[in-house]
């Protein structure tokens, strides 16, 4: 069993406050992944669970025992670091072995028998006695996965581990990470400003932005639902499209549009009527001019391969669409667009909260 909870934890640092009252259950087994931009408080966050970093206020608990004040060594816990931080002058053997025969009190062979194990599951066993500079960065980021592993701790804490790699490694990567987490049933805390990393591989995902937490959630209804305008933003890309409309508590209106869109606010909606409609680039369609939901002018085509992004001109504003390649239309044409009313999500124009439709 291994769980973290942050209770109201804030971080200041002077007069600026890093983190804010931060609130957040990891549950057994849980990939907790935070995400945000660079600069709100995802490492903070992390280094003060690693105890790295003194908790100014609030409470830190693993496994339901309070370890707010207690040192780094005894809470259990490895991190693994963008820079690696590996032993430039000890072999991949040895960088793994290296913090057992110093704080364990296991023997040589069953350190042995842990870095072996390790080594079978990162597939690295041809690296053992190379040094970092004989090694590649995907190489290197192994082995300093391989040196949490040893440890065989209660909570893996990953500072964006995966930012140093090219693309091709870093999907690669994340797929291992994936299986890794998988197969060995471990605790993980993963921060990352990249929002792909966030969706493929957290079991939730906590989106942050100026030393809070915006929204937690699983990644599909993060995606499908976020919780305000910032969050819409930051996750998805190209990001979701925002049209100005106006919304009288059932009746979505746009100059574009057709007729207006019917949907049923959850809550009184007085104050709401002018909101920002919601769509994400593969939930809209096109249709022959004059169906679908309203119309819109084919301004530019980006062809990515199998698809294309189309950009076009709803009266004022503007949407990209993600369509098939074979649908491309002309630029410089009209076209209907079509949008399923289950897939749009309605924000608050003044404060940005989303509106429960
Ligand atoms: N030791 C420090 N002293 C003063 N301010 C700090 C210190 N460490 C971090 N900060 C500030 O705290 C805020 C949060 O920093 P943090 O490193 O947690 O951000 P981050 O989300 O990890 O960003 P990035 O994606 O760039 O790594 C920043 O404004 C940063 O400047
Ligand atoms: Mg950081």
């Amino acid at each position: 069993m291994a769980t973290v909870s942050l209770r109201q934890i804030t971080k200041r640092y002077g007069d600026q406050t890093a983190v804010k009252n931060l609130d957040l259950d990891i549950e057994d087994k849980e990939f907790m992944v935070l995400v945000g931009a660079s600069g709100c408080g995802k490492s903070t966050t992390l280094r003060m669970v690693a105890g790295l970093e003194t908790i100014t206020d609030g409470q830190l608990l693993i496994d339901g025992i309070d370890v707010t004040e207690a040192e780094p060594r005894q809470r259990d816990i490895a991190m693994v670091f963008q820079s690696y931080a590996l032993y430039p002058h000890m072999t991949a053997y040895m960088n793994m072995a290296f913090g057992l025969m110093k704080t364990s009190s296991l023997s040589k062979d069953e350190i042995r028998s842990r870095v072996m194990e390790a080594a079978d599951i990162l597939n690295i066993h041809e690296l053992l006695e190379r040094k970092p500079k004989e090694m590649s960065g995907g190489q290197r980021q192994r082995v300093a996965i391989g040196r949490a592993l040893v440890r065989k701790p209660k909570v893996y804490l990953f500072d964006e581990p995966l930012s140093n790699l090219d693309a091709k490694l870093r999907s690669h990567m994340r797929a291992e990470l994936k299986r890794l987490h998988g197969e060995l049933g471990i605790t993980v805390i993963y921060v990352t400003h990249d929002q792909v990393e966030a969706m493929t591989l957290g079991s939730r995902i906590a989106v942050m932005a100026d030393g809070r937490i915006q929204q937690l959630g699983k990644p599909m209804d993060v995606y499908r639902n976020p919780c305000n305008l910032f969050v819409a933003s930051f996750i998805g890309a190209p990001e979701m499209n925002m049209l100005h409309c106006g919304f009288d508590g059932t009746g979505v209106g746009h100059p574009a549009f057709l007729s207006p869109i019917q949907v049923e606010a959850q809550h009184a909606t007085t104050g709401h009527s002018s909101v920002l409609l919601g769509v994400r680039p593969e939930e809209i369609n096109l249709a022959p001019v004059g169906q679908g939901n309203m119309t819109g002018r084919v301004q530019r085509i980006e062809l990515l391969g199998p698809e294309a992004l189309a950009e076009l001109h709803v009266g004022e504003d503007r949407l990209i669409a993600r369509i098939r390649v074979d649908q491309v239309p002309p630029v410089g044409t009209d076209v209907g667009l079509v949008i399923d009313k289950n897939r749009i999500c309605l924000f608050n124009a003044d404060s940005g909260e989303a509106i429960n439709i």
